[in-house]
């Protein structure tokens, strides 16, 4: 049985192939903007390729971790995360209180049904190692990163109904990214890492006891990210950075110090996973100029730009590296699973991403510097998302085989 979240999150890769080049193509103005592809630009990527990721493999690693066989396909969740979607995907871009309200809550319910079905997962521990990571390491990651995006959801569903003002949230945006880059993002991150470690590195990672410790320092990091700006004071965004920081930090070293001078480290996934962390490092060096409002500092350009530099930098890099690895494991079982990307898409992915930069602080070259940072951003999608189609292209093949042999 395919799963059906990798063929959606195949589907909005292509799409979100689409949106960079657009992007790409109204800086230079070849194309007009559309309005709302700045809103497509990020959610096809967040909620459109990795969510749908993340619900698809949630369960069945937590499975593994418990010992437990394989859960079935919970087609209400898939159907209400798709539902949802599509109709935020339509009602965003027109500004529809509706059809936003009717968006968000069906994805708010997708979330807390899969928090209820990981949480029912409860198995014997199967192995030492399990049991030296703590029993529940990659589920108490995803957990507690869903939790964040129900908070996420609520703040972003209700950014255009006016929800904002009856939280007295001071600056809604921010706090709707932070729940979900430093929340919900990082925190699931950190947890498939985990979880996927021991199978692609073979080895454990270095300090497996540290995971509980990383765990709650990133939670509490988180918390305090959202706080800043919901209450407008960097009296809490601060010490959340440093905590967050520092937890993210332990957990790379964690992962690359068994690596060190192995064979995986010569191959591009291996490097697009390490350092697409450099993404989510440049908009914190760049916080304290933008804090003390440094004369000539472009705060404003880099409040607008930046957290698409971290979409695009961090969270799609990561997914360059798991999802080839997640698709090859899915559909072609039998075929030995490598990190995915290639060094084509890690110095394309780069190039973008110091290029959005250069284009907020070189203002007489933005609309070049911008553009050319999408196009390459959409060079380096193209290979990565070929290689979806192609590996899910030949696991369908497969499985025809297999269903006229029977
Ligand atoms: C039901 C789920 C979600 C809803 C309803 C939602 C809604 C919104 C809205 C209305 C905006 C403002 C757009 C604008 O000002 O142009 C926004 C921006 C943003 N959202 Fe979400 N969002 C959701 C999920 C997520 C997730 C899961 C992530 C990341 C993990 C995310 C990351 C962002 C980012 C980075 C921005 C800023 C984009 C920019 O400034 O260009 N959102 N979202």
């Amino acid at each position: 049985m395919i799963n059906p979240y990798f063929l959606m999150s195949m589907l909005y890769a292509s799409l979100a192939v689409l949106a960079a080049l657009d992007a790409s193509l109204a800086s230079w103005g070849f194309v007009q903007w559309f309005n709302g592809l700045r809103w497509l630009r990020v959610h096809l990527i967040t909620l459109g390729v990795l969510a749908e990721i993340i619900f698809g493999v949630a369960p069945a690693l937590t499975a593994i971790r418990h010992g437990l066989p394989k859960p079935r396909i919970r087609w209400d969740i898939w159907l209400t995360l798709n539902g949802g979607l599509a109709i935020l995907l339509i009602g965003i871009p027109l500004v529809n209180g509706v059809l936003i309200f009717t968006g968000g809550t069906l994805i708010f319910v997708a979330t807390l049904l899969l928090m209820k079905q990981l949480a029912d997962l409860r198995g014997a521990l199967p192995d030492e190692q399990a049991r030296a990571e703590g029993p529940r390491a990659g589920q108490m990651f995803y957990l507690m990163g869903l939790a964040y995006l129900l908070l996420g959801i609520i703040v972003g569903t209700g950014l255009w109904i006016g929800w904002p003002e009856a939280l007295r949230i001071k600056v809604p945006i921010e706090v709707h990214i932070h729940a979900n880059n430093w929340g919900f993002m990082s925190l699931v991150f950190a947890g498939l890492l985990v979880d996927l470690y021991p199978r692609f590195a073979q080895r454990p990672l270095a300090w497996p006891r540290s995971l509980t410790a990383i765990f709650w320092m990133m939670t509490a990091g988180a918390l305090l990210l959202v706080i800043g700006p919901w209450v407008k004071n960097e009296m809490f965004s601060v010490p959340g950075i440093i905590l967050h920081l520092s937890a993210t930090f332990w957990l790379l070293l964690n992962a690359v110090k068994p690596l060190w001078g192995d064979r995986l480290t010569r191959q591009p996934g291996f490097w697009h996973l390490i350092t697409s962390y450099v993404w989510i490092v440049t908009p914190v060096l760049v916080a304290p100029l933008i804090l003390l409002k440094v004369p000539g500092f472009p705060g404003a350009g880099i409040e607008q730009n930046a957290p698409q530099a971290l979409v695009y930098g961090w969270v799609l890099q990561f997914g360059y590296a798991l999802l080839p690895y997640l698709f090859t494991r899915l559909f072609l079982p039998k075929e030995e699973a490598r990190l995915g990307g290639s060094w084509f898409s890690l110095i394309a992915a780069h190039v973008g991403g110091i290029l959005l930069w250069a284009s907020i602080f070189i203002t007489d070259y933005q609309a070049i510097l911008h553009g050319a940072a999408y196009a390459f951003w959409a060079v380096s999608l193209i290979p990565v998302a070929w290689q979806l189609w192609s590996i899910a292209r030949a696991g369908m093949a497969r499985l025809d085989e297999l269903a006229l042999a029977d």
